[in-house]
C-alpha cells in the first residue's frame, strides 16, 4: 500500500514509532525520569501509538493520569490496542485533537512533546495552549529530530516561537540524534 506523502506521520508508519530498536536507542523510562513522579497527571501530546504514553503511565501509578491526545484516531487506537485490559488501561485517557487544537482542558504537572511540534504548521498557537494546560510550576520537556526534519535553525525558530508565548527556555538532556529542551512557565501569561 502507498503511502501518502504528509507533514504528519501516517499511521501505517506506527511500527517504526514502536520497536525494541528505538527502546534501546531512545529509552523512555531513562528519557522521562527525572520529570514524571507517581501521582501527578501528565500530557502527552502528539502521543502516536504510545511509545512514551505506556511508560509514563507506569510511572505515574495507579493514582496518576496520563493523556494522549493525538490528531490521528488511528495512533489512538494502537495505543488503546497495546493496553487493553491490562492496569494501564484506566491511567490513559485518548484525546483526538484538532489540527489547531489539543482539546485538553485539564492542568498538567508535565507535557512531553516528542518528535511531533516540526508536523504542527501554527506552533505559536499550539505552545499558547500547552502554556495554558500546564501548572505553574510544571515542565515540558520537547523534542525534535535532527535527522531528516528539523534543523538547528529550525529548532531554534521553535523555542523563539515557544518563549514569545511566554515559556521559559532551559536546556533539555542530550539525546541522540535530537535536539531537547525544557519549557517552563514564567509569571507573566502570554
Ligand atoms: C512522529 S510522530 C511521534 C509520536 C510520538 N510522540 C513518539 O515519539 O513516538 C508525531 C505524532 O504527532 C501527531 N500530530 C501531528 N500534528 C498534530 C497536532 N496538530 N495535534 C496533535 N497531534 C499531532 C501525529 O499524528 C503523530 O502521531
Amino acid at each position: 500500500m502507498a503511502i501518502e506523502r504528509t507533514r504528519v506521520c501516517p499511521v501505517e508508519l506506527a511500527s517504526s514509532l514502536d520497536n525494541k530498536i528505538r527502546r534501546w536507542l531512545q529509552n523512555p523510562h531513562a528519557i522521562l525520569a527525572p520529570y514524571i513522579k507517581g501521582g501527578m497527571k501528565v500530557l502527552d501530546i502528539g502521543c502516536g501509538p504510545g511509545f512514551f504514553s505506556i511508560e509514563m503511565a507506569k510511572m505515574v501509578g495507579a493514582s496518576g493520569q496520563v493523556i494522549s491526545a493525538d490528531l490521528q484516531q488511528g495512533m489512538l487506537q494502537e495505543l488503546a490496542r497495546k493496553v487493553k485490559g491490562t492496569p494501564l488501561e484506566s491511567r490513559i485517557i485518548p484525546v483526538q485533537c484538532e489540527n489547531d487544537k489539543i482539546n485538553v482542558s485539564d492542568e498538567v504537572d508535565f507535557i512531553l512533546a516528542f518528535y511531533m511540534v516540526h508536523e504542527v504548521p501554527d506552533k505559536t498557537s499550539l505552545f499558547k495552549q500547552l502554556r495554558v494546560v500546564l501548572k505553574k510550576d510544571g515542565q515540558l520537556l520537547l523534542v525534535e529530530p535532527k535527522l531528516f526534519h528539523v534543523s538547528k535553525k529550525d529548532f531554534e525558530s521553535t523555542l523563539e516561537e515557544a518563549e514569545s508565548t511566554g515559556f521559559k527556555v532551559t536546556e533539555g538532556p542530550r539525546l541522540l540524534l535530537s535536539w531537547s529542551a525544557v519549557l517552563g512557565s514564567t509569571a507573566a501569561a502570554a
